[in-house]
């Protein structure tokens, strides 16, 4: 192991190591607090002044339900372990530095790394010779030799691997759980060497309970993106069947509930979309090196049909109206994800979009998003149809009979599987499950 890795190696076991961590966001945020919370000191930096005034005032920035990171932060910006600002120049002393700024794709569904690449850029401005910068960040698979590294040498003036070190720790963290998935989620910990991943370890282990494995940062960048993708493609396999079964009047639940007593076999749930930060992004992340056969791609086919259930819900839709009235529909649900704030990428939100393109009025509900907070009869008040998209448990409560009595024209699109059929019939509805077809209706095989 080379002097400055070993002097490194001391100061993380002694936590005299000073950290930096740019971008404070759900990810820099939590990281920047059990880090600080494990000993050591931390500088935060993000562009956002507002959110580093209200870190510094002791107060998370982060709403919805996020179990202990208000008092974390309270806690460790008052033991002064944690300080943040919008000054590089503060990241001019510490050892390690992680970068979790975001990294989006664009509508072209091209990897954009602006952000990662300015981040880089000015933190070489200000690098400690022999630091280690770890990107944390989701990106696709090469960015670190060909976006971090000549980012970070071309403005430090120093060469990887003797200058500074470099490694990649992916996230595993989920809006909702983000201490709890910090602590106890398994790592990869990939680094530019060997040495390079066993510091890791021994960085990441003064917090996370669960695996630290070690990986070069290809193996990493791969691992992660991966993780993501596999699901989108999960979802989307279920999603095609669903719209098969639609198709010739079967019942996807049903389909899905058989296939799945056969061992190895796991079909998920089909449903209204795929939301949130990470997975609408990450399947194109590891398909970035594909270029343009990205979009043909096993991954942009899966990205393209999770991507048309928006619509395809809105279809159900027209489907139970009178045609040629101007319906009303009332949409359950915003966010993206069941008993969550968290509104990226929404599913909702392009289905709302389609629907008022088509003409209809929408009213939304969502018990978790300000917005959308009252009472859901209200919402359901002389609705033509109304559109469960998201199986918030509080849904659950919902009086059918009474929603039926308040609506113009009782019927219900479920997207989610979330209703039972009977109580939907009892209650006088008409309706619609994602994944089932009308038999009457079904599409003949031609021989
Ligand atoms: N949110 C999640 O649940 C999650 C989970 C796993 C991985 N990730 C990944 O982690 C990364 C960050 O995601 P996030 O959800 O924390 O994003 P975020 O948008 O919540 O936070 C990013 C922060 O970076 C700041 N920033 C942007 N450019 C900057 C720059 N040049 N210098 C300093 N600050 C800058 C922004 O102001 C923002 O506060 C992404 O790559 C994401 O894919 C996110």
């Amino acid at each position: 192991m080379s002097g400055s890795l070993t002097s490194l190696q001391s100061a993380v076991d002694d936590r005299s190591a000073a950290i930096g961590v740019i971008g404070l966001g759900y990810v820099g945020l939590p990281a920047a607090c059990m880090f600080a919370n494990a000993g050591f000191k931390v500088n935060g930096v993000d562009l956002n002044g507002p959110r580093t005034a209200t870190i510094n005032a002791g107060r998370s920035p982060i709403e919805g339900d996020e179990p202990g990171l208000a008092d974390l932060v309270s806690g460790v910006v008052a033991s002064r372990r944690l300080r943040t600002s919008t000054a590089y120049s503060d990241l001019a002393d510490t050892d390690v530095v992680l970068i979790c700024v975001d990294t989006p794709v664009d509508p072209d569904h091209r990897p954009r790394f602006g952000a990662l690449r300015s981040a880089c850029s000015r933190l070489g401005e200000v690098l400690k010779d022999g630091a280690l910068v770890i990107i944390e960040s989701t990106i696709a698979p090469g960015t670190i030799e060909s976006v971090v590294k000549p980012a970070l040498e071309a403005s430090s003036g120093r060469r990887a691997g003797t200058g500074f070190y470099l490694g990649h720790c992916p996230e595993r963290v989920m809006p909702g759980k983000l201490l709890r998935n910090m602590r106890t989620m398994s790592r990869v910990c990939g680094g530019s060497s060997a040495e390079v991943a066993d510091l890791m370890i021994a960085l990441y282990s003064t917090f996370v309970e669960g695996d630290l494995d070690s990986a070069d940062c290809l193996t990493a960048e791969l691992v992660k993106t991966a993780e993501n993708a596999y699901r989108d493609v999960g979802i989307a396999f279920a999603n095609q069947l669903a719209l098969i079964c639609e198709r010739v009047g079967g019942d996807a639940w049903r389909v899905r509930r058989l296939v799945n007593k056969v061992p190895g076999r796991d079909i998920l749930l089909p449903g209204g979309g795929v939301g949130g930060h990470c997975i609408p992004k990450d399947s194109w992340l590891l398909a970035a090196p594909l270029g343009d056969s990205a979009e043909d791609s096993l991954l942009g086919v899966a990205r393209r049909i999770n991507d048309g259930m928006p619509a395809h819900v809105a279809g159900l839709v027209s489907g139970l109206l009178v045609p040629d009235r101007k319906a009303r529909v009332a949409v359950l649900g915003f966010a993206y994800l069941e008993n969550s704030d968290d509104t990226r990428n929404s599913p909702s939100e392009e289905l709302i979009r389609v629907l008022s393109a088509r003409g209809f009025d929408v009213a939304v509900h969502d018990p978790f998003v300000r917005e959308y907070h009252g009472n859901v009869m209200d919402t359901l008040r002389d609705a033509d149809c109304a559109v469960l998209m998201v199986a918030h448990t509080a849904y659950k409560d919902l009086d059918l009979n009474a929603a039926a009595k308040v609506m113009r024209t009782p019927a219900l699109v479920d997207a989610r599987g979330f209703f039972e059929p009977d109580k939907l019939k009892q209650a006088g509805f008409r309706y619609r499950l994602i994944g089932v077809g009308d038999p009457s209706e079904a599409y003949e095989v031609s021989s």
